[in-house]
């Protein structure tokens, strides 16, 4: 992660991998942009701040029709948890509203507006595995033969991405546990990628790892016990996903992941416990 660009964006690099947690997002005939929300609901913008809602009007703006959908949303991903859901719905909102409008914007245009409206959410578009760029939003796709299978854990209440990454800035200027920019922009990693193509867990265990996990911590010490817990249970690694709450634990394999989560949900230290497995596409057309 480098440090904070003049507008106010950290030049990085990263790699994302899309798992088999999804919300999903439909899209019906409407007079306006109207927005509903079920599943884990707790603060979901409801009105036209969320990001599908915005995803919709920057696609009619672009192509020049009417914004008028109604979008459902069924969260399943937690909230404000770090885990790019937010980005996920406007993705999808993105090619739902694309194919109800007729819009028929190609794939180059969708990732343009995609950008637009997050750094995440080209990815959320693409899905696989992949290194980003730049804000996040310039992706290479990586190659990832193996099945790669995830713990999460899901902590009580969110984290605010702007506020850990203030929280990042903070702990540099101060010289604290953030340290000096630690990947300059443009380097690869060269180990987490030559792990992901190896498919060996325990090598990709070695080679993970977060910037942004010392501020998160800072900003929730109690997932320092979280992170604890995960290695006395078994993980072969455990990190902070994304800006955070959320902890991702790697397992060995399917029966190990499902053994996993079982300790960690007795263990306390989480809301709820989910087993996932990537890498997996992005948003895609369910027809209705
Ligand atoms: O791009 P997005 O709207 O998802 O970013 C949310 C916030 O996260 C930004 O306003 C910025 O504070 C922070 N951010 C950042 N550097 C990035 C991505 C996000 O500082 N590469």
């Amino acid at each position: 992660m480098g440090a904070a660009r003049p507008d106010g964006y950290h030049e990085l690099v990263t790699v994302f991998q899309a798992v088999s947690i999804h919300d999903v997002v439909t899209a019906t005939p409407a007079d306006g942009v109207e927005l509903v929300v079920s599943g884990g609901t707790d603060g979901v913008p409801t009105d036209g701040r969320n990001l599908a809602c915005r995803a919709a009007r920057l696609l009619a703006r672009t192509a020049g029709v009417p914004a008028a959908v109604r979008l459902e949303l069924d969260k399943r991903i937690p909230v404000a948890g770090g885990m790019a859901g937010g980005s996920a719905d406007a993705a999808a909102a993105l090619l739902a509203c694309d194919r109800l409008w007729g819009t028929g914007l190609d794939r180059a245009a969708l990732l343009e507006l995609a950008a637009e409206l997050g750094s995440d959410v080209p990815f959320a578009l693409t899905g696989g595995t992949a290194v980003g760029t730049g804000r996040g939003e310039r992706l290479t796709p990586v190659l990832a033969p193996g099945q790669w299978h995830w713990v999460f854990g899901i902590a009580d209440g969110g984290l605010s991405t702007p506020q850990v990454y203030g929280e990042l800035d903070r702990l540099r200027t101060a010289g604290g546990p953030g340290g000096e920019p630690t990947v300059t922009a443009g380097a690869e990693p060269a180990a987490l990628l030559a792990a992901l193509r190896g498919a060996d867990p325990r090598q990709l265990a070695a080679a993970l790892g977060n910037d942004l996990q010392p501020a998160a911590l800072s900003l929730r010490p109690q997932l320092r016990q979280g992170l604890r817990a995960g290695a006395e249970a078994g993980a072969l690694a455990g990190i902070v996903s994304g800006s955070g709450p959320t902890c991702a634990f790697l397992a060995r394999d399917a029966d190990h992941a499902v053994r996993l989560a079982a300790t960690l949900s007795g263990a306390g230290q989480w809301r709820t416990v989910r087993v996932a497995h990537g890498p997996v596409p992005g948003a895609r057309l369910l027809e209705g």
